[in-house]
């Protein structure tokens, strides 16, 4: 089936009504009291508490959710964030797209080793870790021993826009009471466009040879059999816009809080003006401007009243995967490093 996206011409709806037509996430309730006594436990510590929020949102084309439309982000950005601030002291909520990369078991889950790869059989028959990470694993294995002890990692998953918007409305409201102290984060991968709740068809949306279906709701619409010949099979998608909340974030959710946010282009050329857009718009501290192409070793911070600031990977460290060159096997096999630690230049 081919879909074709048209993009609305309409004006972006309220913050306000977005809330009111999409209804809250059944968890939003377990996770707004887990996230209210981890912020009371830090409230009067001197540690920063940092929202991270982390992976790509959702946007449904079912209610009985089929298929859906996916923002890229594996979470390696928001889960390595996450470890520098625990090591920096924060107490860290980790809101991130469900089963995308967490912090700490990031370095063994999503590798192209299966787990049992790192585990061995010991003299008695035990499963022990393969000797190869021992000495990594322990250090990774006692960092999060440590954020769990002193309890300053709250993980907390989304998958829609939607639930992701709402969270971030719960959260952050929870956090206003840290003032200064608190930080966001905000690495998450968010939907531009979004279909609402009152267009949403309930079921599957059907394939058909003679009809044009469509993702609004119009049930007029979704079985018509008006398609121009030959487009019998495209699926057209009317997508509304998901409503700014960097505005809402920085003027009334959490106006003391400390807000940095990551920009996304493709196209070198557009960043830096986008991401200084971005800071004039929503007048927060600041943006991390990365191209989808290059961000895992370079980023350009954008702060208000300074000059850009780029931060490199340098060269002798990136050049694995730059030249695309393959990973050497026999290390692998050895356990001293993983694909995906090489392709991350570790
Ligand atoms: O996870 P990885 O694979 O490591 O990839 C990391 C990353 C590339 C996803 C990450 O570094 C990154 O750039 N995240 C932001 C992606 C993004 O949403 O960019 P954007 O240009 O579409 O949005 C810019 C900002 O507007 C974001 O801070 C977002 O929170 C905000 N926004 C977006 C949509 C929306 N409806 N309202 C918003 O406020």
């Amino acid at each position: 089936m081919e879909a074709s996206v048209i993009q609305p011409s309409f004006p972006v709806p309220k913050e306000s009504s977005y809330f009111r037509d999409n209804p809250p996430p059944k968890p939003l309730d377990s996770h707004t009291k887990l996230a209210k006594v981890f912020v009371s436990y830090h409230l009067h510590s001197d540690r920063g508490v940092v929202l991270v929020t982390s992976g790509g949102t959702t946007v449904p084309l079912e209610n009985q959710t089929v298929r859906f439309i996916d923002n890229f982000s594996a979470g390696t950005r928001g889960a390595t964030s996450a470890e520098y601030f625990l090591e920096a002291g924060y107490a860290v909520i980790f809101l991130h797209r469900q089963f995308s990369l967490l912090p700490y078991s990031r370095h063994y889950s999503h590798s192209t080793n299966c787990f049992l790869d790192f585990m061995t059989e010991g003299q008695n028959g035990e499963v022990v870790v393969n000797p190869g990470y021992q000495q990594k694993m322990l250090g990774v294995l006692r960092k999060y021993n440590a954020a769990r002890r002193e309890n300053k990692l709250l993980i907390l998953p989304f998958t829609t826009v939607t639930e992701y918007l709402w969270e971030l409305r719960e959260i952050a409201t929870l956090m206003r009471p840290l003032g200064p102290k608190a930080l966001f984060y905000l690495a998450a991968a968010v939907s531009d466009f979004f279909l609402p709740k009152d267009r949403i068809s309930e079921h599957k949306i059907q394939s058909s040879e003679n009809k044009e279906p469509m993702a609004n709701g119009s049930s007029d619409a979704k079985t018509s059999g008006n398609a121009p010949p030959g487009q019998g099979k495209q699926l057209k998608i009317d997508l509304d816009p998901v409503p700014k909340f960097l505005k809402s974030l920085v003027d009334g959710w959490a106006p003391e809080g400390m807000i940095v946010s990551f920009k996304l282009e493709t196209d070198p050329s557009l960043l830096v003006s986008k991401a200084q857009q971005a800071l004039e718009k929503y007048s927060h501290h600041l943006v991390i401007g990365n191209l989808l192409s290059t961000r895992k070793y370079e980023v350009v911070f954008v702060a208000p009243g300074k000059e850009e600031h780029w931060i490199r990977v340098p060269v002798h460290r990136r050049i694995k995967s730059v030249t695309g060159a393959r990973p050497d096997i026999k290390a692998m096999k050895d356990g001293q490093t993983t694909e995906q630690e090489w392709l991350r230049g570790e």
